[in-house]
């Protein structure tokens, strides 16, 4: 298999990412709570794991890094956690469902008032135009870093700066973009950073975390056992346990860690360089087939390294499943969970075919990929002549 689907998943994993796993699940207890080494083990890896975050997305405080088990459940715990009756959300129309759903939740039930950043047909927003749905109530701004369909990269440190001014909290989206490009939480002015371990960081499914700039203060949306002040009625307020209720996956986090360590050894930007240098390849290999549309702005070298594209009208679950069962490989099909990025470019019922690339990925997967699209294309054109 040729897998092409690493915006969903990186399913290649670096060997030390599974050793860690395996190694954890013979060693550990329960962090914090148990007498023996066993846990002492597990309370150790996970205080490393919180420095070894802090540092590479530059959290002020390694206890503002809390474990979660995908950006999904990051979004959620910040976003039904933060906001006041009557205050008022900017978001894009860039986002993923796990933005969207929960922050639609929110204003049905009258709790928020919500702006959208339209999109415009490159599917780009304007940093103007974000400006100028700023009220007084505007009490945070919730973006992508990075589509998840397109690729397209988002100025977030121009709109951090334009929300630190504003006085307004910056919340971002990172599940396309960490271990892809570089994340400074204090450089890009980010208050609330949202992150998944699974994809760029090549840590195992049911991994994130959420890193909180000091002093933002977030209702816990589960409580429940810490292993601290057990005879409180209430969650302790402190970070992370404030945020942290119950037995953490600490078999998870061993991995994540070791997959941060793979991308902080390999260099994030030697990674970047290489997954731009396919994405560009394959992009250059497919856009002059004929009847082939590609989404997103490829005038920049700066993306997340994804290519979506649909073949004449054809339906874009018709063209991975030839791709996966005729030449063996994987992509994403379908809508993306990236529902109104795709009423702007168009695509609500014909979806897209969604390439997304990773370090593990080569050349001449990327030339195979090619071909089959060419192969795949040639058979349309044919057909529409009949
Ligand atoms: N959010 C992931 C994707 O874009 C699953 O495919």
């Amino acid at each position: 298999m040729i897998y092409l689907d690493n915006a969903a998943t990186t399913m290649q994993k670096p060997r030390g990412v599974i050793e860690a796993v395996v190694q954890a699940m013979k060693t550990a207890g329960n962090a914090a709570r148990g007498m023996g080494e066993a846990a002492l083990w597990s309370s150790r890896l996970i205080f490393e794991v919180r420095v070894q975050v802090a540092t590479f997305f530059n959290v002020s405080r390694p206890d503002h890094v809390i474990f979660t088990s995908n950006a999904t459940e990051a979004l959620n715990i910040v976003l039904n956690g933060l906001f006041i009756r009557g205050d008022h959300v900017i978001t894009t129309d860039l986002e993923h469902n796990a933005v969207l759903r929960p922050l639609y939740r929110l204003q049905e039930r009258g709790d928020i008032m919500l702006s959208i950043v339209p999109a415009d047909s490159c599917g780009n927003i304007h940093l103007d135009v974000v400006e100028s749905l700023i009220r007084s109530s505007t009490r945070a701004i919730v973006i992508t870093h990075a589509s998840n369909l397109t690729g397209n990269v988002v100025d977030v440190r121009r709109i951090g700066q334009l929300a630190r001014a504003r006085d307004i909290l910056f919340v971002v989206d990172a599940a396309q973009t960490a271990g892809s490009m570089p994340i400074d939480m204090e450089n890009l002015h980010i208050d609330v950073l949202c992150v998944t371990g699974h994809k760029g960081l090549f840590g195992p499914q049911g991994t994130g975390c959420l890193c909180l700039r000091e002093g933002i203060d977030i209702r816990p949306f589960k409580v429940g056992g810490t292993g601290v002040q057990s005879f409180s009625k209430t969650q302790p307020q402190t970070y992370p346990e404030r945020l942290e209720a119950g037995t953490l996956n600490t078999h998870g986090i061993a991995g994540l860690a070791a997959g941060i360590s793979f991308v902080q050894s390999t260099g994030i930007e030697k990674i970047h360089r290489h997954e731009m240098s396919l994405t560009r390849r394959f992009y250059d290999g497919v856009v002059s087939l004929p009847d082939i549309q590609i989404y997103g702005d490829f005038s920049v070298d700066d993306r997340a390294p994804i290519v979506a594209l649909n073949l004449g009208k054809i339906d874009s679950a018709i063209v991975a499943d030839i791709l996966s069962t005729t030449y063996g490989i994987a992509t994403r099909a379908g809508a993306h969970c990236a529902p109104r990025m795709h009423e702007v470019l168009g695509t609500v019922s014909q979806g897209a075919v969604r390439f997304s690339f990773s370090w593990f990925n080569t050349e001449d997967e990327v030339d195979r990929a090619i071909e089959a699209l060419r192969d795949i294309s040639q058979h349309l054109v044919s057909n529409a002549h009949d």
